[in-house]
């Protein structure tokens, strides 16, 4: 066993005492979680925005050229996103929940690889929104992807058109949050008050930088409770955590819940 090796394992085996002995459970998650689903994350190595740049909501609404390349860049990643089948990180922050210790999901991601794990759709809250459906910028009229998919193939890229609600006429959007478009209200009224209640919280695969929603570890803390970070890089809020674990979100997390629950009912 490497130094390495000893310093990861002290450091999962000090996490499996806290889990089994808290009382209000809270993860959160970001795009790393989902990485070994085969979804890219934004800013590992890899990440969506070492290619290209986010493009924000006002440009969504002003400029045809870049609303046309949001949905061109949806359209290609939206298949991989919907075949996507949840990881060993997934499955083991669903095992945690079955077995009573995991309260509540707060993650950023929008592939609803959680809820496909077995976590039920009313303990995970998303807090970017997500991308299994379309929905209207001005009156929130929700739409699937058959609906407005075919609008693209009756309007050529050249064409620059993009689809509008039926009811106001307002622009479509995938039901996410871009940079500069204002979060979900309630989701986040629910993810900083459940973070508030937990005396613990595990964030993994989140490069913690992005805000408001890098702000809920620090809500944890500033009720009492601990902060643990899973990520395989350092994140913007070591310095926050009671224990920084660096490895892969799957692994980890197996191991942990392995050790924490027993796999005897592993799904
Ligand atoms: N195991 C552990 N960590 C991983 C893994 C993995 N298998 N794969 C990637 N990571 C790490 C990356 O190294 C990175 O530090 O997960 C982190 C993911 O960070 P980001 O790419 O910044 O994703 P996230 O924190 O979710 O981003 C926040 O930014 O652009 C927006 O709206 C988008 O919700 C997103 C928000």
């Amino acid at each position: 066993m490497t130094a390495f090796d000893r310093q990861l394992e002290t450091r999962i085996t000090e996490l499996v005492a806290l889990v089994r002995s808290s009382r209000y459970l809270v993860a959160f998650s970001g795009a790393g979680i989902s990485t070994e689903s085969g979804i890219p994350d934004f800013r590992g190595p890899q990440g969506i925005w070492t290619k290209m740049r986010p493009i924000e909501l006002q440009d969504f609404l002003q400029d045809p050229t870049a609303r046309r390349e949001y949905w061109r860049r949806k359209i290609e990643s939206y298949p991989q996103m919907l075949d996507a089948e949840p990881n060993a990180g997934h499955r083991a922050l669903a095992r945690l929940f079955e077995a009573g210790l995991l309260k509540t999901m707060i993650t950023q991601n929008i592939d609803g690889l959680h809820q496909k794990a077995g976590i039920p759709e009313d303990r995970v809250i998303e807090l970017h929104g997500s991308n299994a459906y379309i929905a209207c910028l001005e009156c929130r009229k929700r739409f699937e992807w058959e609906e407005v998919l075919p609008f693209f193939a009756r309007h050529p890229a050249s064409a620059g058109e993009c689809p509008r609600c039926d009811d106001c006429g307002g622009w479509l959007k995938p039901a996410t949050i871009s940079f500069g478009q204002a979060m979900p209200e309630e989701e986040t009224r629910r993810a900083f008050s459940e973070a508030g209640k937990a005396d613990l919280l595990i964030t993994v695969g989140t490069s913690l930088l992005v805000y408001p929603a890098a702000g809920i570890p620090g809500e944890t803390r500033r009720h009492g409770g601990k902060v643990v970070i899973i990520n395989n890089q350092p994140t913007g809020l070591d310095h926050e955590a009671q224990i920084f674990i660096q490895g892969s979100a799957g692994e980890v997390l197996s191991n942990v819940v392995d050790r924490s629950v027993g796999n005897s009912h592993r799904i």
